[in-house]
């Protein structure tokens, strides 16, 4: 049988994402197993979806400065993926840019989803940006994490429509289903080894 890739999924909030990652895991034939949920926020909705679904949660406190996080938390966190054999870092709805240690030893190996087609709309707010600009289309992007805000290589990406009568809200939920695709989708591609950076681009090698 072929070996699952450890994934560790960190998450700020709701965790539907974590979620569709989670879920996609418990499939036999998926070749990859969340081994770890990390949040900065004891009153994350991920937490509990962790629990319900006996998976190992910690929660590091990332340090009081909004979006951003502490050498220590950074320290903290690598410490947790390593004596996990974590290969995978995912970040669902992580509300800090990744710094430190865990991103100088995980770039490569760590991805995050954006409601965006990037690399337009990056940062917060991807659906209210796309809609006050005006796109008749937008989506969701899953990348590659680099020291930027939204900026590494993408692995995939999933469109939706804009309608006209769209507000936030409705086109947040059309692009939240395609992130609940996506994402595990990504996550199988990582974990068959079928994902080669090269510069800007990602190949998507055949399965073999
Ligand atoms: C998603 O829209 C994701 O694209 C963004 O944050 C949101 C997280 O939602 N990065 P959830 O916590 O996974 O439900």
């Amino acid at each position: 049988m072929r070996h699952s890739c450890n994934v560790a999924v960190l998450a700020s909030g709701r965790g539907s994402n974590f979620k569709a990652i989670a879920e996609a895991c418990r499939n036999e034939n998926f070749p990859a197993v969340v081994r770890l949920l990390i949040v900065d926020n004891p009153d994350a909705g991920a937490l509990r979806l962790a629990e319900e679904m006996g998976i190992e949660t910690a929660i590091v406190d990332c340090g009081p400065k909004r979006g951003s996080m502490t050498p220590e938390s950074s320290e903290e966190m690598y410490r947790l993926a390593t004596e996990r054999d974590i290969e995978l870092v995912c970040l669902a709805g992580f509300m800090r840019i990744v710094k430190g240690r865990l991103l100088d030893e995980y770039q490569g190996r760590m991805i995050n989803i954006h409601p965006a087609l990037l690399p337009s709309f990056k940062g917060l707010q991807g659906q209210k940006q796309a809609l006050d600009y005006g796109v008749r289309y937008s989506g969701c992007s899953v990348h590659f994490v680099d020291p930027g805000v939204d900026t590494g290589p993408i692995i995939l990406q999933r469109v939706v429509p804009v309608h006209q009568d769209d507000d936030e809200e409705s086109l947040s939920a059309r692009i939240l289903k395609e992130e609940h695709k996506a994402y595990p989708e990504a996550v199988r591609l990582f974990a068959e080894g079928r994902l080669r950076i090269e510069g800007r681009r990602v190949r998507v090698l055949d399965e073999t």
